[in-house]
């Protein structure tokens, strides 16, 4: 990714289609800080205490699962009918600290491994290698993931001595993908936790950026057998510098011969990784959830149906510039920031430089995606979620032109 950020230092006049940030058009940073005042007045008249007493509150150190758990609980009822007990949720610095949280606190590289879909988010899978954990990597698909590649997996791990323990994945419209994954896949895959013993992360970032079709319940509340650990991020549906997400857990867990709460576990490595997460900003979300009804899909309606019109953008830009291209294809996805697109020649490094030099447009080769470097050669990883519509048509015209001129070589 440093390769791309550096790409656009390099020609700041290219387009980027790699961005996979959030549209900053709808941050509303003035309004977060007054939040902040209307969660202070919430808790003074909840609590019968006066100002300064919530105030010195708040900027004292706090308790390592969260402040705002029992907003988030009725929150994560409403909006993805999970029910679990305040106490089993955590409050983490977004997603990024949940996935290393769970996965320390879980697996051990001595004694387990872990299963990631393949191709993925790079935060999760770049980790574990820094964490020295034995990865098994799962190919992912529009249907599902791939169960035989994954009870091969399982079977490898197994032998090894260091069975799987965790398997990462993101259901809806993941990332690099747009990938959602059908109802019967999820139950599928919660079979397999069942019958192999291992844990399911469920990462959410994109699930409110729902397009088209109906929403599909989430693995976490299809999971009666308390398999999965779910991770909702708040950055793309506030914004990223809040550093926020819910992990819902409710699950006990082995270790070392012991029962334990997943949770507690949770919460005391966090104690030791960064004490507890900013309560100004927990405290922003906290009125955010009390003034929504405890709901986020109408206070996300205009910005998802922003995102839905750049989707709109760039499937019209493709079907104009590359439709009668047979061997140029793509999928539409039902939601979220991504499109992957198939061209017939090798996507290299030199290829987003060569584009960008004479094109004047960025774009991210599928294969930064996959987990040892292997796969995804003939794939670019279109984002849309950080460009204007207009934009997004310019784009897609100068890298149609682009692949036309790769075609004729
Ligand atoms: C699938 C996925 N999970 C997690 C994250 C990071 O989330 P957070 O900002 O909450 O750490 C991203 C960021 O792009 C993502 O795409």
């Amino acid at each position: 990714m440093g390769f791309l950020n550096e790409a656009l230092l390099r020609f700041p006049e290219a387009i980027s289609l790699a961005s996979g940030r959030p549209s900053a058009k709808y941050f509303d940073l003035r309004e977060s800080l007054e939040k902040f005042d209307a969660y202070v007045n919430y808790r003074m008249v909840e609590t019968g205490k006066s100002e300064a007493f919530i105030l010195s509150d708040l900027g004292q150190y706090n308790r390592a699962k969260g402040i705002i758990n029992a907003e988030l609980a009725k929150f994560l009822a409403k909006d993805e009918q999970i029910h679990v007990n305040p106490e089993d949720i955590i409050v983490t610095v977004g997603a990024q600290e949940a996935m290393m949280l769970i996965l320390t606190t879980l697996c051990h590289p001595a004694h387990h491994s872990i299963a990631i879909e393949n191709p993925s988010y790079i935060g999760m899978s770049t980790y574990a290698k820094i964490a020295d954990y034995e990865i098994a990597s799962i190919p992912t698909t529009p249907e599902g993931l791939d169960l035989s590649a994954l009870e091969e997996s399982i079977a490898i791990a197994k032998s090894k001595g260091k069975p799987i323990r965790l398997l990462y994945t993101i259901p809806d419209y993941q990332n690099p993908t747009g990938n959602l994954m059908p109802l019967a896949a999820r139950k599928a895959l919660l079979a397999k936790a069942e019958e192999h013993d291992f844990y399911i992360l469920e990462d959410n970032a994109y699930g409110y950026f729902n397009y088209e079709g109906e929403k599909i319940p989430s693995i976490k509340s299809l999971d009666e057998k308390h398999r999965t650990i779910y991770v909702g991020s708040f950055s793309k549906i506030l914004f990223p510098s809040l550093r926020l997400a819910v992990v819902a857990a409710g699950q006990s867990f082995e270790f070392e011969g012991k029962t334990l709460a997943l949770s507690e576990q949770i919460s005391t490595t966090k104690a030791y990784v960064s004490l507890n997460t900013p309560s100004i900003n927990q405290a922003i979300l906290g009125a955010y959830l009390r003034d929504n009804d405890f709901s986020l899909v109408q206070f996300s309606e205009e910005k998802v149906a922003g995102c839905s019109e750049k989707r709109a953008a760039m499937l019209a830009a493709l079907e104009k510039y590359l439709g009668n291209q047979a061997q140029v294809k793509w999928r539409k996805p039902a939601g979220g920031f991504f499109l992957t697109l198939e061209v017939p020649f090798k996507v290299e490094e030199a290829n987003v430089i060569e584009c960008a030099e004479q094109y004047k447009v960025i774009f991210c080769p599928m294969s930064f995606f996959y987990l040892d470097g292997i796969g995804g050669d003939h794939e670019i990883r279109l984002a849309f979620s950080n460009l204007e519509p207009a934009e997004i048509t310019t784009a897609i015209e100068r890298l149609s032109k682009y692949i036309l001129s790769k075609l004729k070589v």
